[in-house]
């Protein structure tokens, strides 16, 4: 590795500090030169493409990489915008390389014209991107339950519901009781059903949406209701473009999450629950349409923190699937929701937690000037 390393860094006393650095992360990195020659490869990067940095020295990317892969257009962008661009749900595909999954993010290198960083990895995004498609499936064995449920518990329901208010008028105060706990109990059923009736598979209707509006409709939701006495912090970018979604859905996702928040932080170490609502603008963050090579561009991020104990270590792994819950009284369908609602919108959703603090951030789309004029 050594023979094109000491061209990465020419300078004696900055190079091998630096290099040893690169050559020790448990991340794969290469840097690839204006004609995607390979520069140099760390020890994770030999491994991850199972070629030695020797041999990556004769080769191009393009020798190990089919030249129709969207890695090249993120290549070809980092070059034109000089800026940090990252693709998630890559698939390196050829007969020397099979990976799939993969993010990607690619770096100029100011002093090395036309030069591009690549960092590869299987971590948080592309993690969180897997449990939200291995929820996909999930949430379609759940639909067909769905849609029968609210087809055949419905009617039969509300007969019920309206035959206990008759008796509730027309006895005695011992049998009302009974009578309103039919209709209450109904009414439970008839909620669920509701919410299970959200995984069915409609296409969503979009608008423009001003997140900070749905956040704020939220929050006052939120504090005269379940999150009384949390205090609320925001820190929101106000210069952000609408986003591209449903904004009841929207409300839906943002409602779930900042009641997660709120019930974790009602066990907060310090007693003092708090919430605090970020949002943002971030260049660079992709992901792959489903069944195309087109990407979409996710440059909204919103994020709920809360300073609870976290996520417990034996719900992480299955966070996104209906029905998982730490809860008493939990249905284990919030964050199940959650994921079905950002998936359909084209989304994202990562979650970084330790114990007294707890990020759960969306990225969104943004209207476009395509968008604009439907
Ligand atoms: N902010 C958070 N902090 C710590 N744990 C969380 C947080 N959000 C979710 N969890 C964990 O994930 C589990 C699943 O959350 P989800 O919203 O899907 O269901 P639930 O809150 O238990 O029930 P429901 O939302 O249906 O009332 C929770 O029971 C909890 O263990
Ligand atoms: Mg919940």
């Amino acid at each position: 590795m050594s023979s094109f390393a000491s061209r990465l860094l020419p300078g004696r006393n900055r190079g091998p500090d630096a290099l040893a650095m690169l050559g020790a992360m448990p991340v794969p990195v290469v840097l690839l030169d204006a004609e995607n020659r390979f520069r140099f490869a760390n020890h994770a990067a030999e491994q991850f493409l199972g070629i030695s940095a020797s041999g990556l020295a004769q080769i191009r990317l393009q020798d190990i990489v089919p030249p129709d892969n969207p890695l090249f257009l993120l290549i070809a962008q980092v070059r034109q915008t000089e800026a940090t661009i990252s693709d998630h749900d890559l698939t390196l595909e050829s007969p020397r390389l099979h990976k799939v999954g993969i993010t990607v993010q690619g770096s100029p290198l100011p002093e090395e014209a036309n030069s591009v960083l690549l960092v590869m990895q299987d971590a948080s995004a592309a993690r969180a991107l897997d449990r939200q498609l291995a929820f996909r499936g999930a949430a379609r064995s759940v639909t067909g339950m769905a849609a029968i449920l609210a087809h055949e518990v419905k009617n039969p329901l509300s007969g019920i519901r309206g035959a206990a208010q008759l008796l509730e008028a027309s006895v005695g105060a011992d049998d009302r009781e009974l009578a309103e706990l039919i209709r209450d109990e109904a009414d439970r059923i008839r909620a669920l059903v509701d919410r299970m009736e959200a995984f069915g598979e409609k296409p969503i209707v979009r608008a423009p949406v001003n997140i900070h509006r749905v956040l704020e409709h939220v929050r006052k939701l939120a504090q005269t209701g379940f999150a009384e006495g949390i205090r609320f912090q925001e820190q929101y970018d106000p210069s952000l473009p609408p986003v591209w979604g449903n904004r009841d859905q929207l409300v839906q996702v943002i409602l779930n999450l900042i009641k997660n928040a709120a019930e974790a932080a009602m066990h907060a170490a310090n007693s003092r629950p708090e919430i605090t609502l970020l949002t943002g603008f971030q260049h660079g963050m992709r992901i792959a349409v489903p069944g195309t090579t087109q990407r979409l561009e996710l440059p909204l991020f919103v994020t709920v923190r809360d300073n609870g104990p976290g996520i417990p270590d034996d719900i992480r792994p299955h966070l996104f699937e209906p029905f998982v819950t730490s809860k008493a009284a939990g249905s284990g369908l919030g964050l199940a929701l959650v994921a079905k609602i950002v998936g359909d919108h084209g989304g994202l959703i990562e979650v970084d937690s330790k114990p007294g603090r707890t990020d759960f951030r969306l990225h969104l789309p943004v209207v476009t000037e395509k968008d604009a004029d439907k």
